[in-house]
């Protein structure tokens, strides 16, 4: 069973390549948290975790999704990662998460994709994404490979700095970063409400007529991204950085 959180969508890519791959279902974690839906899951294949990084870690919302799910059948997990470009010490945390939850810590992966920090990093342009995402097909098939095989990953990439990363830095981000305070709207807004639709965590809700956030924002960016009218920014950040969704994988020219 492949679970998957996504904001804009490269994670849902490398699980929809994975499902073909491995021949096994995708269950959404975003379907998951918007309705409060159980976390009850049960499998005798292999669970496969996909969703990106943030500073260096899985985002602190799928930790806790973890952690408070139950996972019944197979007892063993691989936790693939989407990222920019470095995933720091992410596989170190995974691996403490499954003893914490009495799984098997199958290895960890990291896939790079384009990066959608668009707080503050430039968007690619459209042929360059096009590139970075087939040039991720062949880790991917690799990734599958191994899990069908039921064969642990090992991890051979190393970035520097990786432990205070992962470990202060990330700290910092869910203690001070993360969170929705710059957020703006601006007179482009529609009100069309794709915002509101496709956040996981509710955390925007239209009141007044007006777009109004509710403080509980894991800085997924989907808001931002998706946005018809890109009316959505984070004051003094995002405004000229562009914006980034990934094509879906099945109609994606490989
Ligand atoms: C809040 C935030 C933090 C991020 N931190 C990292 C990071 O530490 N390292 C990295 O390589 N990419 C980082 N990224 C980029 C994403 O991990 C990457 O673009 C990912 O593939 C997005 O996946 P998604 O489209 O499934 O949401 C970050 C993105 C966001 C929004």
């Amino acid at each position: 069973m492949i679970l998957c959180f996504s904001g804009t969508g490269n994670s849902k890519f490398v699980a929809d390549a994975l499902s073909e791959k491995i021949s096994d279902k995708v269950i959404s974690i975003n379907d998951i948290l918007k309705k409060n839906r159980k976390r009850e899951f049960k499998s005798e294949k292999p669970f496969v975790i996909v969703a990106p990084v943030y500073a260096w870690q899985l985002p602190q919302i799928i930790n806790e999704f973890i952690e408070s799910s139950s996972f019944e059948g197979s007892d063993k997990i691989y936790f693939v990662a989407t990222m920019g470009k470095d995933t720091g010490n992410t596989d170190k945390y995974c691996k403490k998460l499954c003893s914490k939850i009495g799984m098997i810590f199958m290895g960890f992966t990291g896939i790079t994709m384009p990066d959608n920090y668009v707080f503050a990093v430039k968007m690619k342009s459209k042929e360059e994404c096009e590139e970075i995402l087939r040039n991720s097909l062949p880790a991917i098939e690799d990734t599958a490979e191994k899990i069908l095989a039921l064969e642990k990953i090992k991890r051979t990439d190393r970035s520097i700095l990786r432990g205070l990363k992962s470990g202060m830095v990330n700290k910092m981000f869910n203690q001070y970063a993360r969170n929705d305070n710059g957020f703006t709207v601006s007179d482009k807004c529609t009100l069309c409400s794709a915002c509101v639709k496709l956040c996981p965590l509710n955390n925007i809700k239209i009141k007044n007529n007006k777009i109004t956030f509710m403080h509980n924002c894991t800085n997924c960016y989907s808001c931002i991204h998706h946005c018809p009218t890109q009316a959505l920014n984070i004051q003094g950040h995002t405004e000229n950085n562009g914006r980034y969704v990934c094509p879906d994988y099945k109609t994606f020219e490989k």
